[in-house]
């Protein structure tokens, strides 16, 4: 692969380039993107690897302890790299930014001291400034305030890597579910006003974007004003993205259970554009657990919404997040769990042991699970949903689905694309295919992908 962003102009200031590892959600991909969208204009070009770039951000989740654990390893590694390049005259500036260093910042600087500065979610437009400051070593090093409003109106337009792109339209939480750190790593829900996310889309489809995912915390909480003021919500901002020339599919997520209105399960099977496939995480199928998460619904109002999405888009794909070992989970619980699995029937999940979060109510709670007893748990879990994900799989085999290319497979010869169901797709294509929508027959099937033929 060739980089020509890599080539310094002549007589131009020589490139620096900065590395960006990105952790957790797909928030945070957008994130990502965006940083390096304000970096550009001060010369950044992107580098494959951190012991070539002068920048090194690392763009962290703080959702599960695990996530948190591998930042800081890896800013072990980063020392002996920044000390390496130091030793040829080259200096290397290291950021942590996204949710732990939201949420630990003060933390962070005191425990890694390779680190520059830490930014939060909110303070991205400011990275050129903090930037500065570094290299005149003066000034605060952590920012981490929250606003998005700010953030939003400072941002560049985004560049578009390939027919797909995420596209915030909501940010942070108000559901305060008693495991989550997001509403305080995110802060507090805000959605985007409608004409700022439409002019976004449109520049998008203008460079070639033909998926839209919309992304939001909370995404069909979403309620933006439009040019005269009026709340929207999410299935009329939806409607008004599908009149985009040029924008043929919408997705949307994370959604919470809650949220799901009438309206929204409508366009399911009203907007063509909108693609059958829903990530609506449902955590537990036991309702005196959901109750304990704070999370406003029982498992019976979680079926029941099920039942609607599927007679408003019968072969909807379904996708869920569940949490294993909550405390107080008994087996009992658990088995209502791998009950509702049975009822729904998923398409794809994740699932996870329940990880105690410092400062979140459920950390405090009575009746923590043992490990092994969440180990176990994960595992009978895991082996249903993977059950299930197979057989959703190869249920495709036979099938023509429209194909989204996205990129070049592989193997040489090989494109890959995604299946309206958001299955990844290969099949023997010429590169020129990026970008279309291609029938293809689906002739094999495993458990994360279809093989077909054009
Ligand atoms: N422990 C385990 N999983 C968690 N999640 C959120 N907080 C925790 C936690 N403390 C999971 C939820 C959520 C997903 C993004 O991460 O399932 O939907
Ligand atoms: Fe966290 Fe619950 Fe908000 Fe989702 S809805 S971000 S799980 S608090």
């Amino acid at each position: 692969m060739t980089h020509p962003e890599k080539e310094s102009p002549a007589g131009s200031a020589p490139v620096k380039r900065v590395y960006i590892e990105t952790y957790g959600c797909q928030m945070n991909v957008y994130d990502s993107d965006r940083m390096r969208d304000v970096l550009a204009p001060l010369g950044y070009a992107r580098a494959d690897a951190p012991d070539e770039a002068d920048l090194v951000v690392l763009n962290t989740c703080h959702i599960r302890e695990k996530a948190t654990e591998k930042v800081y390893s890896e800013l072990g590694r980063l020392r002996a790299h920044k000390d390496r390049r130091a030793e040829t005259g080259q200096a290397t500036t290291i950021v942590v930014a996204g949710c732990v260093a939201q949420a630990e910042g003060e933390e962070i600087m005191r425990r890694a001291p390779v680190v520059d500065f830490v930014v939060g979610p909110q303070a991205y437009h400011k990275l050129p400034e903090l930037i500065a400051r570094t290299a005149r070593a003066t000034g605060d090093r952590i920012d981490a305030t929250f606003e998005p409003e700010e953030k939003f109106d400072a941002l560049p337009a985004p560049r578009a890597e390939g027919p797909t792109a995420f596209l915030s339209v909501q940010e942070g939480c108000d559901k305060f579910c008693t495991f989550c750190v997001v509403p305080y790593t995110r802060g507090a829900e805000y959605s985007r006003p409608v004409d700022q996310i439409v002019a976004e889309a449109k520049a998008l489809a203008a460079q070639g974007v033909r998926e839209l995912t919309l992304l939001g915390q909370n995404v069909n909480a979403y309620h933006g004003k439009d040019g005269g003021g009026a709340e929207t919500s999410l299935a009329r901002l939806l409607r008004l993205l599908a009149r985009i020339e040029g924008v043929e599919r919408l997705r949307y997520t994370t959604s919470h259970p809650v949220e799901m209105t009438e309206e929204l399960i409508a366009l399911h099977g009203d907007e063509p554009k909108l693609m059958p496939y829903l990530h609506l995480p449902v955590q537990s199928g036991s309702s005196r657990v959901l109750k304990a998460m704070n999370r406003k619904h029982t498992a019976e109002e979680y079926l029941a919404i099920v039942e609607k999405l599927r007679a408003a888009r019968p072969d909807l794909a379904l996708s869920t997040d569940f949490i294993v070992g909550f405390p107080g989970e008994t087996e009992k619980d658990f088995e209502d769990t791998l009950a509702l699995v049975r009822a729904v029937g998923f398409a794809s999940a994740f699932s996870f042991k329940y990880s105690r979060r410092p400062g979140t109510p459920a950390s405090g709670m009575h009746g923590q699970v043992e490990e092994d007893v969440k180990t176990d748990r994960l595992a009978r879990l895991q082996s249903l949903l993977s059950c299930q994900q197979r057989g959703f799989n190869d249920r495709q085999i036979g099938q023509t689905l429209p194909v989204l290319v996205a990129e070049r497979g592989r193997k040489p010869g090989q494109v890959l694309g995604k299946s309206p169901y958001l299955q990844s797709v290969h099949f023997e294509g010429d590169a020129g295919l990026i970008g279309q929508i291609v029938p293809v027959r689906i002739i094999d099937a495993s458990q994360n992908s279809l093989t077909g033929a054009a």
